[in-house]
C-alpha cells in the first residue's frame, strides 16, 4: 500500500509533507489538551498526597518454619534469607520482631522425616513442635496474633495433604475432615488464635468450625484457604518445609489455573456459609484478577498469600543484581493491596518491618 493511501485509510493525515518544517503544530495547548495527567506527578508532595495505597506493617503477616532441635537456624537454600529454625530460636526472632511492629505470624511444622506415615499421626502429637512454639508465644506474652497453616502435608510420608484413598489415587476428602478437626483443636488448645485449613479438603472449614465450638473455642478464628491454586509457585515451600515431593500432583484437590474466576467465586462462597471468618487467596502476583474479583464478591476480610516461589523469583533477580529490593518488594506488595487484599502473608514481613 502506498503511503498516501495508508493516511486516507486512517482518516488523520490528509496530505504527505516532503519536509518535517512543513508540518503543522501538532495541537494548540491552549484547548487541545484540557487534562494532562502529568501536572499532578510533577511535585513529590502532591504525588504523596495522593496515594490511595498505602501498605502498612498491620497488613502483613510472617510464615516462619519450626523444626526440632535447639539453637538451630538453617537456611532454606531456594530461598535465602529465610530460614527453619528452632522453637527457640523461633520465639527469640518473634519477640524482637514483635517489638518492631510485627503483628502476626504463620507457622509451619519441619517434622523429622523419621516422625511421619501415611495419615500425618505427628500433626496429632500435642507436642509437636507447632504446639510447643504456640506455647512458648502465649507464656512470653507476646503481642502477636498466631496463624497455624493446618494440614497434614508436612506431616505426611507420600507429602499429600491427607489421608489417602483405598487406591491410592487421591486424598481421602472426608477421613481427612476428621484428622484436621482435631489437628485444629490441638492448635486451638497450644494457643492459636487464627486456624487456617489449607489443604483444599470440600467441607474442611464446617468440619473444623464444629470441632472448635464443641471443644468450646468459640473465639479462635478461621482464615481459610479457600482459593488456591495448584500451582508451581509453590516449588521452593517443599526445601523450606521439608515435606515429601507428593507422588503425583495435587490436581485433584487443588484449583486449575486455567478455570475461570467464577471458580474462586463458588470457594470463596461454600467456606463463608460453613464458618471462614477471612478467606485467603494464593498465589498472590499472577492471581491478583482473582483476588480483585474475590474482593467484590465477599464481605469478609481477604488475605493473598505471596508464596515460595514468588519469593524465591525476586530473591534470584535481586541477588543477580537485576532488580532493586526495596522497589521491587514495596510494589509487589502495593499491586497485591491494590488488588484488594486486605492482609498479605509474605516472607518479607520481616525486613519490610526495618524499611518502613
Ligand atoms: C500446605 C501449604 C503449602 C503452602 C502453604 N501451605 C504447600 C502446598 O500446598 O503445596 C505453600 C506456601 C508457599 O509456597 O510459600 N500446607
Amino acid at each position: 500500500m502506498a503511503p498516501e493511501s495508508v493516511h486516507a485509510a486512517c482518516g488523520r493525515v490528509q496530505r504527505n509533507f516532503d519536509t518535517i518544517e512543513q508540518m503543522p503544530e501538532p495541537f494548540d495547548s491552549t484547548t487541545d489538551l484540557p487534562t494532562r495527567p502529568r501536572r499532578l506527578r510533577l511535585q513529590p508532595q502532591l504525588r504523596e498526597m495522593l496515594q490511595r495505597v498505602h501498605v502498612r506493617k498491620s497488613d502483613l503477616v510472617l510464615p516462619l518454619f519450626v523444626r526440632e532441635g535447639a539453637g538451630v537456624k538453617i537456611e532454606v537454600p531456594s530461598m535465602p534469607g529465610v530460614y527453619q529454625m528452632s522453637v527457640d530460636v523461633a520465639a527469640g526472632r518473634l519477640a524482637e520482631l514483635a517489638s518492631m511492629g510485627l503483628k502476626a505470624f504463620i507457622v509451619f511444622g519441619v517434622i523429622d522425616r523419621a516422625k511421619k506415615d501415611d495419615v500425618g499421626s505427628a500433626a496429632l502429637d500435642p507436642d509437636n513442635v507447632v504446639c510447643q512454639l504456640l506455647r512458648r508465644v502465649r507464656d512470653q506474652k507476646l503481642p502477636l496474633a498466631a496463624v497455624t497453616d493446618l494440614c497434614l502435608c508436612e506431616y505426611t510420608s507420600h507429602g499429600h495433604c491427607g489421608a489417602l484413598t483405598a487406591d491410592q489415587s487421591t486424598v481421602d476428602n472426608d477421613p481427612t475432615l476428621n484428622l484436621l478437626a482435631q489437628q485444629a483443636i490441638h492448635h486451638a488448645r497450644a494457643g492459636a488464635d487464627v486456624i487456617a485449613p489449607s489443604g483444599m479438603m470440600d467441607g474442611a472449614v464446617r468440619a473444623i468450625r464444629r470441632a472448635l465450638d464443641h471443644a468450646q473455642f468459640t473465639n479462635t478464628a478461621i482464615l481459610s484457604y479457600a482459593v488456591k491454586y495448584a500451582s508451581g509457585f509453590y516449588g521452593p515451600f517443599r526445601d523450606a518445609a521439608d515435606s515429601a515431593p507428593a507422588f503425583g500432583d495435587r490436581h485433584s484437590y487443588q484449583m486449575d489455573p486455567a478455570r475461570g474466576v467464577e471458580e474462586a467465586i463458588l470457594e470463596t462462597r461454600l467456606d463463608i456459609e460453613q464458618g471462614a471468618d477471612m478467606v485467603m487467596v494464593k498465589p498472590a502476583m499472577p492471581y491478583l484478577d482473582v483476588l480483585a474479583a474475590v474482593r467484590k464478591s465477599v464481605d469478609v476480610p481477604v488475605a493473598a498469600y505471596q508464596v515460595s516461589g514468588e519469593y524465591a523469583m525476586l530473591e534470584a533477580a535481586i541477588g543477580n543484581g537485576w532488580l532493586d529490593r526495596e522497589r521491587v518488594v514495596m510494589e509487589s506488595l502495593q499491586a497485591i493491596k491494590r488488588a484488594g487484599a486486605d492482609l498479605i502473608l509474605t516472607y518479607y514481613a520481616d525486613r519490610f518491618l526495618k524499611v518502613i
